[in-house]
């Protein structure tokens, strides 16, 4: 290894004179390079990568397929606007996130360039299609931080507190967030009545008949891994579907293998009417897409989505290896094993340490809710912040999310080994031993 020619702390402190403070990193470490789930920062140091980018990274980092596919794209062309000289690569993407997407009935693709984008497009063509006004989101959401993404996000700080007035017509209702029911119920008991939630809305709040569309996450990423009970899901689309309102599906952490499948959505016996996704879509370039059903998709007139970036090269050419990666290294099946092993981790802790309240997930997207009191469930972000920074301290990227921020979430690329995981959770281990003594 060549001696480092600067340090983390040289470019911090570069960084506090030329970066406003309202841009935070979560590591105080600079990355030089990164491959699979490893990362080093410029002074050699290497970490377990268990944050992924956010659940960009999927397939890992500088996975040689995405390398070459942009290598080459970069040598032939890097930029040319699709809206103005389109390119087959874009052709090509669209044509397999269709067939990905659930459902039988034709498809069609428009791109964007960020998660929040794809969620605001979205919404404007569930509004053309419907010709109604209201969106209805779970109020443990996470969806962007743009003017109408944060208004359909239920978390105040970071994302929220100072940037209202926020956009209108738009509705949460109480999550299926079992640990912490919005009902008081206990599931399976409960039947999944906070589904109920929904009709009780258009009583209370808002008529049906103004809603355009219900967006969720199939499993709720910056709430906390929440996994909805597949009851939930039917319920609310045949609710959905009575009143004549589009289901979206937002993909953008929960899609691209992460729980198994190319789409999450695909574990609950609905087909939504749109899919949002991005991040790992394209190994962590910026570019995302809604896919949804042709005659919804259509209904909007010609140019009235895209955007300098949308669908940009580089990414279309990342998104077509990333999903030849997904297929020809069967990481479904990896995030399968992968999820099997951090559960029977959690759980086995769980039953070490009493700051463990909830341990959930899907395949590969696990997390563990931290509490002061099994009891009283008092959030304990502090605990969090702790692990966190004791994982950091052994070479672990590890984050804490959720509406509390108490909530540790495995994002690692699925491309980790088995050597990997097993290391990056005996850290996690000795962090609760440290910070419980
Ligand atoms: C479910 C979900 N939707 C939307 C977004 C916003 O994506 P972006 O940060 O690319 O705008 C995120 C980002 O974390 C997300 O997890």
């Amino acid at each position: 290894m060549s001696h480092p020619t600067t340090t983390n702390k040289e470019i911090s402190t570069r960084r506090a004179k030329s970066f406003s403070s309202c841009y935070a990193s979560a590591f105080t470490c600079y990355v030089d390079r990164a491959k699979g789930a490893l990362i080093w920062d410029v002074e050699g140091n290497e970490y377990l990568d268990f944050a992924g980018g956010i659940g960009g990274m999927n397939v890992g980092h500088s996975h040689p397929k995405v390398v070459s596919a942009l290598k080459d794209q970069a040598e032939r062309f890097t930029h040319t606007c699709l809206m103005v000289a389109p390119y087959e690569s874009a052709v090509q993407l669209a044509e397999k996130l269709c067939e990905a997407a659930p459902g039988d009935e034709p498809k069609a693709v428009a791109y964007v360039t960020s998660g929040a984008e794809a969620v605001e497009n979205a919404v404007k063509i569930a509004r053309v299609y419907t010709g109604r006004t209201g969106v209805v989101t779970m109020a443990n959401g996470y969806h962007g931080r743009t003017m109408l993404t944060m208004a359909m996000t239920g978390r105040v700080m970071p994302f929220k507190a100072g940037f209202g007035p926020f956009a209108p017509e738009v509705y949460p209702i109480g999550s299926p967030y079992c640990y912490r029911c919005p009902m008081g119920k206990t599931y399976p008991d409960c039947e999944a009545s906070c589904a109920d939630l929904l009709s009780e809305l258009f009583v209370k709040e808002v008529a049906a008949k103004s809603i355009a569309c219900f967006v969720m996450e199939p499993v709720l990423g910056e709430g906390g891994f929440i996994v909805p009970p597949k009851e939930y899901t039917k319920k609310i689309k045949a609710i959905c579907e009575e009143h004549g309102i589009l289901f979206v599906s937002d993909e953008i952490q929960a899609g691209m293998a992460r729980t198994g499948k190319v789409f999450a959505i695909e574990h609950f016996d609905v087909v939504p009417d749109l899919i949002t996704t991005a991040k790992s879509l394209a190994a962590g370039m910026p570019i995302s897409a809604v896919v949804g059903k042709r005659d919804i998709m259509d209904s909007v007139h010609p140019g009235g989505v895209g955007g300098t970036y949308s669908g940009n090269a580089l990414g279309c050419a990342a998104g077509l290896a990333v999903l030849d990666i997904l297929e020809s290294e069967d990481l479904f099946s990896r995030a399968d094993i992968i999820g099997e092993k951090v559960m029977t981790c959690f759980e086995s802790l769980q039953k070490s340490f009493s700051i463990i309240g909830d341990v959930r997930g899907l395949s590969a997207m696990v997390a563990m809710e931290l509490v002061h009191d099994k009891e009283t469930k008092e959030p304990a972000p502090d605990l969090a912040r702790a692990v966190v920074s004791y994982c950091f301290d052994k070479g672990l990227l590890l984050l804490a999310t959720g509406t509390y921020g108490n909530v540790l979430r495995i994002l690692s690329p699925l491309v980790i080994t088995d050597e990997q995981l097993d290391r990056g959770l005996k850290i996690i281990e000795e962090a609760f031993t440290s910070v419980c003594k």
